[in-house]
């Protein structure tokens, strides 16, 4: 390996998370030399703090469900409880399987990898511990951590994080959950079913707020059935530690009781102190503002991943990584198309999107010119099997394309496959429903909305 200080890199990258990390690998794939920064473990929040060690706790979730429910399909098992330090085990040996195989990757692509904190020092260069790492171009990807409100100060202990969820030696007895996002709704699905009693705060009118209304109010009728409480509309006053717990103190004049209070408001961009300001790195409300390639205002630094304002999901951080690659290599990429981002909160059931919801298409195409149809699971006989219950949502602009797919049920986040494709390929109602889908399978519930908005329902009423 070249020795990094002395060496003009095509790229220095600091932050090896998703956005990081992807863009390093296609850069170093395009015949870029490249040098990634990385202060903690290379694959980030979504490999250690996110994504996969929580899908991992959410299908211990799904287990612990289906041997408890398993006399509803004829089978006899008994439930005897949550082995936390078992789960975490299975969580940690996932988490550690794919960091060593990142860390393969990395190395077999010949990027530097240099670890430590590091700091912008100029337009192109990256400061590491007194180290100066040289490159044509800088590429901010330093990602998020969880916010807080103000004066609700986070003790790691009775006042917690996603981060200290995911390193619980127990499993609490009664949880506050503050927020009901994706976060929120995913540790309150994976605590019920680990037998914990959960009470989620949300400030807006509903859970997962950000979806189509019909998809909030499924998941709320869903979390109701399994006994989650959660109270709407509702903001948070306080916090009072109890001899037990903790109190948490509403607008509206309730108290909560419990023994932990997540805090699961969001996630702020880590931005300051890292000299991108006096870099003369433009920002926003702490996150780094670009262009739809993803260059900031210094024609050398771009940034990528959760840093900059758009969706806070791995899977963003990917594609913007791979489209400063490119565009850092000469190439053409073009602009993502957010909307067309499929998106999925992980909760049992699961609600997965892409594209806009109905009350989005209607203002922007006015509320005569959209269409819509949901086809409920009760007709989808895998749906069925699996004792599932929810929909396949279309919006369509009148005579147009489908501009919104919208699912909530067991597993659906499997379907946004297909969903994404139709969106992405603009496809009509019609050419959708030409497509024979196999039998018996959820995809069908994705087929048969599409028959029924082209006109032709085959199981349901229309
Ligand atoms: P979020 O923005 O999705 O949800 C935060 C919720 O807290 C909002 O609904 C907001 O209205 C509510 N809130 C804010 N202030 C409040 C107050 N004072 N009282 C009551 N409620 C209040 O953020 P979240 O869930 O923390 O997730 C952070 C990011 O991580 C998101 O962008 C999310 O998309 C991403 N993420 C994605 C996952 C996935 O794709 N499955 C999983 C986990 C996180």
């Amino acid at each position: 390996m070249a020795d990094p200080a002395g060496t003009v890199f095509d790229v220095v990258i600091l932050g090896g998370g998703s956005g990081g990390y992807a863009c390093a690998l296609r850069a170093a794939q395009l015949g870029l030399t490249v040098a990634l920064v990385e202060k903690g473990k290379l694959g980030g929040t979504c490999l250690h703090q996110g994504c996969i060690p929580t899908k991992a706790l959410l299908h211990a979730a799904e287990i612990a469900d289906q041997s408890r429910e398993s006399e509803q399909f004829g089978v006899r098992t008994s439930f005897d409880g949550i082995d936390m330090p078992g789960v975490n085990a299975y969580k940690d040996a996932v988490v550690a399987k794919l960091y060593k195989g990142l860390q393969g990757l990395v190395k077999s692509r010949k990027i530097t990898y240099v670890e430590g904190i590091g700091r912008l020092a100029g337009p192109t260069t990256v400061e590491v511990d007194g180290q100066r790492l040289e490159g044509r171009h800088v590429v901010l990807a330093t990602g998020s951590v969880p916010k807080s409100l103000p004066g609700l100060a986070i003790d790691g202990d009775l006042v917690i994080t996603s981060d200290h969820a995911l390193r619980l030696e127990s499993v609490p007895n009664t949880v506050v959950v503050l927020g009901g996002g994706v976060i929120g709704c995913e540790f309150a699905s994976v605590w019920k079913s680990f037998g914990a009693d959960v009470t989620i705060v949300e400030a807006l009118p509903h859970l997962v707020p950000l979806e189509d209304e019909a998809s909030s109010k499924a998941l709320e009728r869903a979390f109701r059935k399994r006994k989650i409480g959660f109270e709407l509309g509702a903001r948070f006053s306080g916090v009072e530690k109890t001899e037990t717990g903790v109190r948490v103190l509403l607008e509206n004049g309730k108290k909560l009781e419990a023994d932990l209070l997540l805090v699961a408001v969001g996630r702020g961009p880590v931005s300051q102190e890292l000299g991108y300001e006096q870099a003369g790195v433009q920002t926003d409300r702490g996150f780094v503002t670009v262009d739809n390639l993803c260059q900031t205002n210094v024609p050398t630094i771009s940034a990528v991943g959760d840093l900059i304002p758009t969706l806070q999901l791995a899977h963003v951080g990917f594609a913007e990584g791979i489209l400063v690659a490119e565009r850092l290599a000469g190439l053409n990429p073009a602009p993502i198309d957010y909307d067309g981002v499929p998106r999925v909160t992980y909760s049992e059931p699961e609600v997965a999107s892409v594209g806009i919801t109905e009350a989005t298409a209607k203002e922007k195409y006015g509320a005569d010119s959209v269409e819509t149809v949901t086809y409920d699971l009760a007709g989808n006989g895998k749906s069925q099997i699996l004792k599932t219950a929810g929909f396949v949502k279309l919006v369509r602009q009148k005579d147009g394309p489908v501009v919104g797919v919208h699912m909530v049920g067991s597993r659906v986040g499997e379907l946004v496959a297909e969903a994404q494709l139709i969106y992405n390929w603009e496809a009509f109602p019609d050419e959708v429903a030409q497509l024979v889908h196999a039998h018996p399978t959820q995809t069908e519930a994705v087929g048969e909305a599409h028959m029924a908005l082209a006109g032709k329902p085959l199981h349901a009423h229309g």
